[in-house]
């Protein structure tokens, strides 16, 4: 198998690209990555060395992406612009990466004859949930963020080019990740790097939001069984069966970390916040047999110590320091390749 994964230098590109090599030891991996702010090569070491994984810095906007793709045998598609505040303050990335690049990537992948696409995308397509049910592949689209529309848009795109094109691709859709190599913008990380610094952390509204947490370890098992064996022009759901509020998430933190619950500081919402995700992921254990397997107590005291493990990361990521990184050790790593 030889596999190419776009945005593998990202949160969980970079977990499925270390579970990959670890759970495949036949499988070579192509790493298709532009390295935005949130793609940092330092999360794919050690396995940048080998050469079983080779890295290739270009947009999924490029119409070179075609090179690469040819002689694939499998398209896992991470790249994406994926942080909601951001888009609330500028879409235009988001329009361009998610909704062109993806569609520059289905072109591409007809034309190589690529064998399969796993196309990886998020609940928050569907939008937002009050108190009661739970999302299902058949709820409606109805994106509330720029974000998410312009996720359900590419998750469209897919679905079109299977029917249209017969392009041999899937689609599904995850709930809120966490675990190690997550940029610290995004919830979880953030307050864990807030609290471990003794610096104030910032909870949206009253922190009653509720969010259905997922070990990143448990979506790349899922992913790993889809792209094995999902089936064509289907769309599944991936959840951890974990809902928590905001604040209580936050607490969990702080008193993991002996830290006083008076760092938290109420901040103004985020507008147009859905209040709820909670997703129905039977489909998944229905036909593969997948469930998620890490217990969020568990894989958030493993998530905190992570951090604490790796202040240096955290420290080059919150000082922008990684971005040095492509330039001084991969021209170097490159030389390697070439050998
Ligand atoms: P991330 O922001 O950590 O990583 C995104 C990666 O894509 C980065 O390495 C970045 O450099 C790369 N990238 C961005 N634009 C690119 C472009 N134009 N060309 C090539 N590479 C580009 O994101 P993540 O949290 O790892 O999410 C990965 C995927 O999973 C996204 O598609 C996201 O929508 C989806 N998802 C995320 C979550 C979550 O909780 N994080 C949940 C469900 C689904
Ligand atoms: P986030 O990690 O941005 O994921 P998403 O918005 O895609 O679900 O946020 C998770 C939840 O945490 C969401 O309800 C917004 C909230 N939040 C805060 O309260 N404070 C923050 O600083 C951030 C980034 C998020």
């Amino acid at each position: 198998m030889k596999l190419l994964v776009t945005g593998g230098a990202g949160f969980i590109g970079s977990n499925f690209v270390h579970r990959t090599l670890a759970k495949h030891p036949e499988w070579k991996l192509v790493v298709l990555d532009k390295l935005t702010y949130a793609g940092n090569l330092k999360n794919l070491e050690p396995e940048l060395g080998e050469g079983r994984c080779e890295f290739v810095q270009m947009d999924i906007c490029d119409r070179a992406v075609l090179d690469p793709l040819r002689g694939c045998d499998a398209v896992i598609h991470f790249a994406a612009e994926s942080h909601v505040d951001r888009s609330i303050e500028d879409a235009s990335a988001f329009v361009r990466t998610n909704v062109d690049g993806t569609y520059n990537l289905l072109q591409a992948c007809r034309e190589a004859g690529v064998p399969r696409l796993v196309h990886v995308s998020t609940d928050e397509v569907y939008g937002s949930l009050g108190d009661e049910g739970l999302f299902s592949e058949e709820s409606p689209l109805q994106p509330n963020s720029p974000y998410a529309a312009t996720k359900a848009a590419s998750d469209l795109g897919v679905l079109a080019y299977v029917h249209t094109h017969k392009l041999p691709a899937l689609v599904t859709r995850c709930s809120n990740n966490y675990g190690p190599y997550q940029f610290p913008e995004k919830f979880i990380p953030l307050m864990i790097a807030q609290a471990m610094a003794g610096e104030r952390l910032p909870v949206y509204g009253k922190g009653s939001n509720v969010r259905d947490w997922v070990h990143v370890d448990d979506h790349c098992a899922a992913l790993d069984v889809v792209l094995q064996q999902g089936r064509e022009g289907e769309v599944y759901n991936i959840g951890g069966g974990c809902e928590m509020r905001n604040l209580e998430v936050a607490k969990l933190i702080l008193k993991a970390l002996g830290k006083s619950e008076s760092l938290i500081q109420f901040v103004t919402d985020r507008p147009g916040h859905d209040l709820r995700y909670a997703i129905n992921c039977e489909k998944l254990g229905r036909e593969f047999g997948w469930q998620p397997q890490v217990q969020f107590d568990q894989g958030l005291a493993d998530t905190i110590a992570w951090y604490r493990d790796n202040q240096q990361w955290l420290n080059d990521v919150r000082s922008g320091q990684y971005r040095d990184y492509f330039q001084k050790h991969y021209v170097q790593r490159e030389k390697t390749f070439a050998q």
